[in-house]
């Protein structure tokens, strides 16, 4: 499997982005009716709702093959916030006392079963954060959220980092200040 997307002259991916792998913007021609996750919510989240959703709920982002018509992978953002007395323990310096804080909710991502071992789930996070790092950019937020879905989905973020801000219910909502990335991606 080699890289679907090379970068484009004005978008250089970070070092760490994993070997050319780069997602682009959800279009109506993507095939996401044969992307399999083997979690069936996350595909249905893909299939039904992530294009009804782009630009007004959300963004997704598609990895493709480069071989063929196929998603290996997707993330999706949104826009979300935090209170203080929630991220503040994780950041390195004291925040603002504002009721909620800015920050971006990386609120689906997943790759194709069939692409398991080659690297995706690494290149997938390393793409989100990127983009998450464009709207501190332009906005300003404190950092990351993500709900992992169950114990292994929070394994694999606290790998990157994340830290568990404690669980709700079903919730496991997991944590990264916005200025931790810069060191992640350039590591
Ligand atoms: C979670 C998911 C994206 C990980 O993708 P992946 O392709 O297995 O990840 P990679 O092979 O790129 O592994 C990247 C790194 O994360 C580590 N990792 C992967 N899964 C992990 C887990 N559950 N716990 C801890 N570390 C994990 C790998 O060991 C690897 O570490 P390394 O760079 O030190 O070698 C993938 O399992 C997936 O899509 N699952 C189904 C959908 C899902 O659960 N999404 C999360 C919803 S919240």
């Amino acid at each position: 499997m080699s890289p679907p997307n090379p970068p484009q002259s004005s978008e250089k991916p970070p070092p760490n982005t994993a070997d050319g792998f780069l997602a682009v913007p959800l279009l109506p021609s993507h095939p996401t009716r044969d992307f399999d996750s083997g979690e069936p919510e996350l595909d249905e989240f893909l299939r039904r709702y992530a294009l009804k959703n782009e630009g007004t709920v959300s963004r997704t982002f598609v990895m493709l093959d480069e071989g063929q018509p196929r998603i290996l992978g997707f993330y999706t953002l949104a826009v979300a916030s935090a209170t203080p007395a929630e991220v503040g323990p994780h950041h390195p310096k004291r925040l603002p006392n504002y009721q909620q804080l800015g920050a971006v909710l990386i609120a689906r991502l997943g790759r194709h079963i069939s692409a398991k071992g080659a690297g995706l789930g690494r290149a997938l996070i390393f793409d989100a954060l990127k983009r998450c790092r464009q709207v501190g950019v332009l906005a300003g937020c404190a950092g990351v959220l993500v709900d992992a879905k169950h114990e292994r989905a929070a394994g694999f973020y606290e790998r990157y980092g994340f830290a568990r801000l404690g669980s709700s219910g079903e919730r496991r909502r997991l944590y990264l200040p916005l200025a931790t990335i810069e060191r992640l991606l350039h590591g």
